[in-house]
């Protein structure tokens, strides 16, 4: 548990904000150093969210389905570069309000979790809608501005050789300075990115700043999944108890 002391800072002439030494973060949670022992701390690290929840299959598929078929009606051709489908919004799908609920309010349980001040925050989602990614489909690497602090993704029909997600390392300065792996197979702090192989049902969630992707998609059967951004907005003490947004009393445990 980190603590951090009131008054940590003053301003330099040349605005550089300076910590004074016995007001630097602490921490509490680590034993008394052993003098022949390094020791290593991993803080600003890059919290990646997972959990599989298959009880929301049966629903997304539905709806995918009648979606995904609404958009072949529209455009009854992939796109020979790009053999993807994407639908509109699903957040306005009934049935799907369980499936978000869950997802709300596991996103806000993890950014409470983070250290963030959430009581005074509700969440919402920006944006969902379904890709369908057919062979040689991916999509590159990119992050989501405009306001969004979460990412999200349920994978529902994860055919074999999909496409995999890919979060890649947030910091460009070490990404230009580093070194070569000695096994790129492993993830370790030499990692560049991490990847996941999906499977149906598996919900991810990541901050959005976390430059993300899907690799290519070399399985016959389409790759389907949802893709999320949430965003936070603050509530004014005196509204919380009127609020049906989110709350501590959700039981997600992070
Ligand atoms: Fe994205």
């Amino acid at each position: 548990m980190k603590k951090i002391k009131k008054n940590i800072s003053k301003i330099s002439d040349d605005n550089t904000a300076i910590v004074i030494d016995d007001q630097l973060p602490v921490s509490n949670n680590h034993p008394a150093p052993d003098p022949n022992q390094l020791q290593k701390f991993g803080y600003f690290i890059t919290p990646i969210y997972h959990i599989t929840k298959p009880e929301f299959l049966d629903s997304i598929r539905k709806v995918s389905k009648r979606l995904l078929a609404e958009n072949e009606k529209e455009v009854p051709k992939l796109h020979p570069i790009y053999p993807v489908r994407q639908t509109g919004s699903l957040l306005a799908e009934e049935e799907l309000k369980e499936f978000f609920d869950f997802v709300g309010q596991a996103s806000w349980g993890a950014l409470n979790s983070e250290g963030y001040a959430m009581e005074n925050f509700s969440l919402h989602f920006q944006e969902a809608w379904v890709q369908e990614h057919h062979k040689h489909s991916g999509h590159d690497e990119h992050v989501h501005a405009f306001g969004s602090q979460l990412i999200g993704f349920y994978f529902f029909d994860t055919p074999e050789d999909s496409g995999r997600l890919v979060f890649h390392d947030p910091r460009p300065a070490k990404r230009q300075i580093n070194l070569p792996e000695a096994n790129m197979n492993l993830a370790t702090d030499a990692s560049t990115a991490i990847n996941f192989e999906p499977k149906a049902g598996d919900l991810f969630f990541a901050p959005s700043w976390v430059p993300h992707s899907i690799s290519r998609h070399a399985g016959s059967k389409p790759l389907r999944m949802i893709h999320m951004t949430m965003a936070v907005s603050f509530v004014p003490p005196e509204q919380i108890n009127n609020n049906l947004n989110l709350n501590t009393q959700n039981t997600i445990i992070i």
